[in-house]
């Protein structure tokens, strides 16, 4: 295996070999490989002659754990990665990088525009996200899985993968009978003329009450969902009236923060829940229960089951949760599937993977099912995120907000003078829906999250303006120096990276540090370590460029020396960055 430049990989493959030749008789033994606590000079370490020790004692062979420590060490293999190591304390493993590995390293990130490492094999990957429903507005939570599942797909297709982005939307149900019954009421000729149900949730309401009030609107919204259920032509066509209008609102969103989806909707999975419905049916799977069909699943601390079959006959959520599943696993050959919702919806997925375990096209050795979960958006107050009159919060208008605020923010700064009108406005894009989505992937998913636009769009920090301008700040460097992109481009094949100064040198390793993150994402699925870890990098450059000059000038202002192995460590700095940036869906702007 290929470990490339990620450092923490390397180590452990070496450490790896080095046990099985020391400890033959030691099966699977855990590595463990940290970058120093700081406690130790070093730059990394390896812990796990403790635990290799506690494991020879229960083989019955005495020994200590510094002793196992030094012959883990006589035993690694010749490399260009290591330039020292040490024992340290009860046998901790102290390690030093080799200078030369490190800077040519970091040149080869630098030249290969932070490729991605190649020991992945490709996958077909499933993002479920975002996933509004349809005549509903779609809110925060809708929003934080839709930032999220892109932050995610973008990880997936940049390792390599083979990605579908899939918009599960709420199309489907009882509810589209009272739609489509009202609909052909307030407008009769709607198969003709495009019907102005712009306010679709003040029409949902009326439909609600309806239905509510007026038995035999009631039966008539039953017998539209048959037939919309059936696929009848007037009814498909209604449906589907109501649904443009829905869609229209959330692409309104999407195009503002730059996200791509393929809408497949619950509607899709009609004929495959009646073919799986009566299957399951068929088989005797399905339990029932007062008119009712249910499957339980094969995790017997889940204590409820999906219902498969409601009394009247329909489909629900789960029906079609569990069509989907296969439906992606046998046709989409899908190889990890992940789905971006509320932690609220936890046990829903819990439960659908272990019935699909149970009917037996789910095998988790083949497939990997991951729920990514996430806490809710708070307001101020830390209630839940309302607008001053205590309704939900509308997404567009939220954008909105964000826009004019990070307006103001840029002309405080007097940074309207300095820009063209259009410089101006793709700052102003960059900022709003930048802050907002890095407030969001900043925290850990799993806790909820206070949305201030204060907070976010304050200059110092771990937010996204700091790290922007930070971002454009390192940019100019090299501009500033007078290097065109030609003499940068051979000082890039011709200059060695800086890494005497101790701030070099600290910066080098962390910018190879990025291909740890990106490991560690891969498999929590946690994009705020991406976050945590783009912050470190843009302190770690301000130590750096405290400390070390990059240009230095004389009295007049006049260009004296250009320390071009620096301006190399400013330009992979700006390229780890601009990568992170892109992760997180941010774009980056030249002037800001
Ligand atoms: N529409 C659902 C909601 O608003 C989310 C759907 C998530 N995806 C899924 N396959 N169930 O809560």
């Amino acid at each position: 295996m290929d470990a490339g430049l990620n450092i923490r990989k390397n180590l452990g493959t070496l450490f790896s070999s080095a046990v099985k030749d020391a400890f033959p008789s030691i099966k699977d033994p855990l590595i463990v490989i940290a970058p120093s606590s700081g406690k130790f000079p070093s730059d990394y370490q390896c812990n796990s002659a403790l635990s290799i020790n506690a494991q020879l004692k229960t083989e019955g062979i005495k020994t200590n754990p510094r002793d196992v420590a030094l012959k883990i060490i006589e035993k690694i293999a010749n490399n260009n990665i290591i330039k020292k190591t040490e024992v340290a304390g009860p046998g901790f493993i102290n390690i030093w990088l080799s200078e030369t590995w490190v800077a040519s390293s970091v040149k080869e990130l630098l030249i290969k525009d932070v490729e991605p490492p190649k020991n992945e094999a490709k996958q077909k990957i499933i993002v479920d996200f975002s996933a509004p429903n349809i005549a509903k507005e779609m809110h925060v939570g809708h929003l934080r899985s839709t930032i999220i599942g892109e932050s995610i797909a973008r990880l997936f297709e940049y390792l390599g993968h083979d990605v579908l982005r899939i918009n599960h939307i709420g199309d489907w149900g009882t509810q589209f009978g009272m739609l489509i019954a009202h609909l052909q009421d307030r407008f009769p000729d709607y198969v003709t003329v495009s019907p102005p149900i712009a306010d679709l949730q003040a029409f949902y309401k009326e439909s609600k009450q309806r239905f509510d009030e007026d038995p035999e609107f009631k039966k008539r919204a039953y017998s539209c969902v048959v037939k919309l259920q059936s696929f009848e032509p007037e009814s498909t066509k209604a449906w589907q009236l109501i649904c443009d209008v829905s869609r229209k609102e959330f692409q309104k969103i999407y195009d503002r923060l730059d996200i791509k989806l393929i809408e497949r909707g619950e509607s899709f999975y009609q004929t495959r829940m009646e073919k799986l419905a009566k299957q399951l049916k068929d088989d005797g799977i399905l339990e029932e229960d007062d008119g009712r069909y249910v499957l339980w699943g094969l995790n017997k601390s889940i204590t409820i089951p999906m219902i498969v079959i409601k009394s009247d006959g329909g489909f629900t959520y789960d029906t079609s949760d569990l069509a989907a599943l296969k439906q992606r696993i046998e046709e989409e050959k899908a190889e990890r599937i992940i789905y971006v919702t509320d932690q609220g919806q936890e046990t829903h997925f819990m439960l659908l993977k272990s019935c699909a375990e149970k009917i037996g096209y789910y095998d988790p050795s083949k497939v990997r099912f991951d729920h990514v979960g996430f806490g809710a958006v708070l307001g101020e107050d830390k209630k839940k995120f309302k607008t001053r009159s205590g309704e939900s919060v509308r997404l567009i208008d939220l954008l909105d907000e964000g826009i004019k605020r990070a307006e103001a923010k840029l002309e405080e700064k007097g940074r309207r003078d300095d820009m063209t009108p259009e410089e101006f406005d793709i700052a102003k894009t960059a900022v709003a829906y930048g802050c907002i989505k890095y407030a969001d992937l900043s925290h850990n998913r799993v806790h909820e999250y206070v949305f201030s636009f204060d907070k976010m769009l304050d200059d110092k920090g771990n937010t996204a303006v700091y790290l922007l301008y930070a971002y454009t700040r390192i940019r100019s460097i090299a501009r500033n120096a007078k290097m065109t992109p030609e003499q940068l481009k051979s000082a890039i094949e011709t200059t060695a990276v800086a890494v005497e100064h101790e701030k070099e040198w600290k910066l080098a390793k962390i910018l190879l540090k990025f291909y740890e993150v990106i490991d560690t994402i891969n498999d929590d699925l946690c994009p705020h370590h991406l976050c945590e870890y783009l912050y470190d990098v843009a302190c770690c450059f301000t130590e750096f460029y405290d400390k070390c000059y990059c240009i230095e000038k004389d009295s007049t202002g006049e260009i004296k020396v250009v320390h071009t192995n620096r301006i190399l460590l400013c330009e992979a700095t700006a390229q780890v960055m601009s990568k992170c940036f892109h992760l997180l869906g941010l774009k980056t702007v030249s002037k800001m």
